[in-house]
């Protein structure tokens, strides 16, 4: 029987670069409590955010998307021609098909594989699993992953349940190949029978139907999602510890998904994470940019001088759908 030639990679991979883009503009509080009947004292106690950053009008998902990226390839050090894939993470991409990656990809001269991951508030973890699978299995030399949203394209102002949370921005990674392990086991799954809990308000073809329907917004039970969140996420992380082959002692930054502080305190305790772990909390300034948040809140460590290259995070994604992934890495 004539056999197939397989590709094998090489046995390690890792994060050669970060780079992110933020919205440009900061809004605060104040300037969304009018239409929620909120205040900033609630929305500081009940999700430790003070700011979340927005785009401009004229700025799209790929704007940000193309900031990020420009900058990780710089800081891997490589020629963008030598990357073999392009993985971009959105929800936000207003557009049914094509995707927004062939597009970014054009943008950065590349004709290399491209395609969206829709995972929500996972998706740059999945990315990173993916990355991480593709190097190591010889399908790509070095793969761009990026986690980019435009969420404020996708509020109602007047919707208490979300709109004031959300935040737009990119950040981008490139994974390559490595000499010693930088990317740990990716655990990750879903459970669509809470697809209903975080939302698009009507679908398109019931806003086809129905011309009388509010154009399409964001929603989410609060209540429900917490609860999922606060509980069951912080099991997984502690997998993606134990599967790395490390303990919590060992890791010097969690970089969870940026959705509410009173979560990230909760998985804290689950995971037991000893005080000497530097915990991200970039919710407070950046909002929850979905796709985006554990990256940008990457480099806020970075830029604060709490964490440097080499240092292992753990970084756990989760939201809509219901996905979640998680993963130790080596920090570029
Ligand atoms: C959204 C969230 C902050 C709301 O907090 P909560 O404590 O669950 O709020 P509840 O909906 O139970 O409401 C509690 C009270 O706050 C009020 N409230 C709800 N939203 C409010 C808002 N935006 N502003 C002011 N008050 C609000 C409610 O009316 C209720 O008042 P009552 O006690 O007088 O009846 C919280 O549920 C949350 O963070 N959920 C997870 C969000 C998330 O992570 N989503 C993305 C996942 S990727």
């Amino acid at each position: 029987m004539t056999t197939l030639t397989v590709r094998r990679g090489p046995e390690f991979s890792r994060i050669l670069g970060l780079g992110v883009a933020r919205g440009e503009r900061v809004v605060p509080n104040e300037e969304l409590i009018g239409p929620i009947d909120s205040s900033d004292e609630w929305i500081r106690k009940m999700t430790g955010i003070a700011t979340r950053v927005r785009a401009n009008p004229e700025t799209g998902v790929i704007d940000l998307a193309e900031g990020a990226a420009r900058q990780a390839i710089d800081n891997a050090g490589i020629d963008a021609q030598e990357i073999d894939a392009v993985l971009l993470s959105t929800i936000t991409y207003p557009h049914i098909t094509p995707g927004g990656a062939p597009v970014l990809a054009d943008r950065l001269g590349l004709t290399s594989a491209a395609f969206d991951i829709s995972a929500a508030c996972a998706g740059y973890c999945y990315g990173i699993g993916q990355a991480d699978a593709m190097v190591r299995a010889g399908t790509a030399r070095n793969v761009l992953v990026v986690g980019a949203e435009k969420m404020s394209d996708w509020v109602d102002p007047t919707d208490r349940s979300i709109s004031y949370l959300l935040g737009d921005g990119a950040g981008a990674v490139v994974v390559g190949a490595s000499d010693t392990p930088g990317i740990g086991p990716t655990v990750w799954g879903s459970d669509g029978s809470g697809a209903p809990l975080i939302r698009q308000t009507a679908s398109w073809t019931e806003l086809r139907d129905n011309r009388d329907l509010p154009f399409p917004t964001l929603f989410q039970e609060g209540p429900s999602v917490f609860k999922w969140a606060s509980f069951k996420m912080g099991p997984v992380a502690l997998e993606a510890v134990e599967a790395a082959g490390v303990t919590p002692a060992d890791i010097k930054a969690f970089i969870p998904h940026q959705a509410n502080v009173r979560i990230i305190d909760q998985m804290v305790k689950q995971i037991g994470l000893p005080d000497t772990v530097v915990v991200a909390k970039d919710i407070a300034d950046s909002g929850n940019t979905s796709a985006a948040s554990i990256p940008l809140a990457t480099e806020r460590l970075y830029r604060d001088g709490l964490v440097t290259s080499g240092d292992l995070a753990l970084q756990i994604g989760f939201g809509a759908g219901l996905v979640y992934a998680a993963q130790v890495v080596v920090l570029p």
